[in-house]
């Protein structure tokens, strides 16, 4: 008879779950759920290794475990540290954890260039969610952003360096699902830019899931740019009859046309299944398609909901209780 595993009980913003040893504080974060979970921008689950790079991520350790409780002096990146028996988080309730993310989103907007307006990525965009909710209205920096020489890098794939935030995603993507890697990141620190190098097509199949797993617009899909903004877009599932690929892809359809195909992504933007680059980029009509239904986008973003709250109005922690206090015609009344 196997023996059974004992969990670890983990607290995140005063919820308590039991997760598995070596869960990281993200997953267990995930379990609880809500806005408990912090931001990942370079972490993607279904890529190995991937995490660590990009800091939104950034959680406050009250206490270390029950064997050692003393808290953690620094923040840590919650993808990339196990959780411990006992070990108290705070994320939403953490004022440390929110200053933080604030300073880790202006760092990641000092190069992002602002163009929303005309990025198509905009409406999906990870870096404009954030920026939504923990950006500031003025920038801080007065010189000029980075800019790069544009690279060609086929008719599939549109580049935008000087969108990246070099989360390495794309590249981790390709070293995993593609017989045959044809970017990855080339020089270093501020000088590091993705890039084929020699200016080449990236053409392996499978090469098209770099533009789901980006976070931001610096990968889009050619065939479909400009095409229309994502919000004016409808998805639906659907299926098609392929022997490279599992064939299970979402639609964005305007009307009739099948504007662009994506993967099947969870609420975190995480593809659950990848796509071959036929199924992406040339089944564009319904006719290749059986389609299964209307698609529910979980993701806090304009295409589902249509607003974004202000995190003032959540900062208020789970833990901390609303002061009562008499008001003055004597009855108790929260004041919150
Ligand atoms: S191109 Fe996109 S996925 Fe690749 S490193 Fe840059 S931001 Fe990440
Ligand atoms: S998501 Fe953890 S460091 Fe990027």
């Amino acid at each position: 008879m196997s023996e059974e595993v004992k969990k670890f009980k983990v607290t995140v913003d005063g919820q308590t779950v039991e997760v598995a040893p070596g869960t990281t504080i993200l997953e267990a974060a995930r379990q609880v759920g809500g806005k408990s979970v912090p931001p990942a921008m370079c972490y993607y689950k279904p890529l190995e290794t991937s995490g660590g790079r990009c800091r939104t991520c950034l959680v406050e350790v009250s206490k270390g475990s029950d064997a050692d409780p003393r808290p953690m002096p620094k923040l840590v990146a919650s993808c990339r540290t196990t959780v411990m028996d006992g070990m108290e988080i705070k994320n939403l309730t953490s004022e440390k954890t929110q200053e933080a993310r604030k300073a880790v989103t202006e760092f990641l907007l000092v190069n992002h260039p602002l163009d929303c307006p005309i990025c198509d990525q905009a409406g999906e965009c990870h870096l404009q969610d954030l920026g939504y909710e923990h950006g500031v209205e003025n920038t801080r920096t007065e010189f000029e952003r980075r800019t790069y020489e544009p690279e060609d890098i086929g008719p599939y794939i549109k580049l935008h360096m000087n969108r990246c935030i070099l989360c390495a995603r794309c590249v981790l993507a390709a070293n995993q699902l593609t017989g045959n890697r044809e970017h990855g990141i080339l020089f270093r620190g501020d000088h590091a830019e993705i890039s084929t190098y020699l200016n080449k097509a990236l053409t392996s199949d499978y090469y098209g899931n770099v533009i789901d797993v980006c976070p931001v617009g610096a990968l889009t899909d050619r065939t479909s740019r400009f095409a229309s903004r994502v919000w004016f877009t409808k998805p639906v599932d659907a299926t098609c009859q392929c022997d490279k690929c599992s064939g299970k892809a979402v639609l964005w359809m305007k009307g009739e046309e099948v504007i662009r195909v994506t993967t099947r992504q969870n609420e975190y933007g995480e593809s659950e299944e990848w796509i071959c680059n036929e199924c992406r980029f040339e089944k564009k009509d319904v006719k290749y398609w059986n389609i299964e239904g209307p698609r529910h986008i979980d993701r806090h973003s304009v295409i589902s909901l249509n607003h974004y709250e202000k995190p003032e109005n959540y900062f208020r922690g789970i833990e901390e209780k609303k002061e009562e206090k008499p008001n003055e015609i004597g009855d108790n009344t929260t004041v919150s």
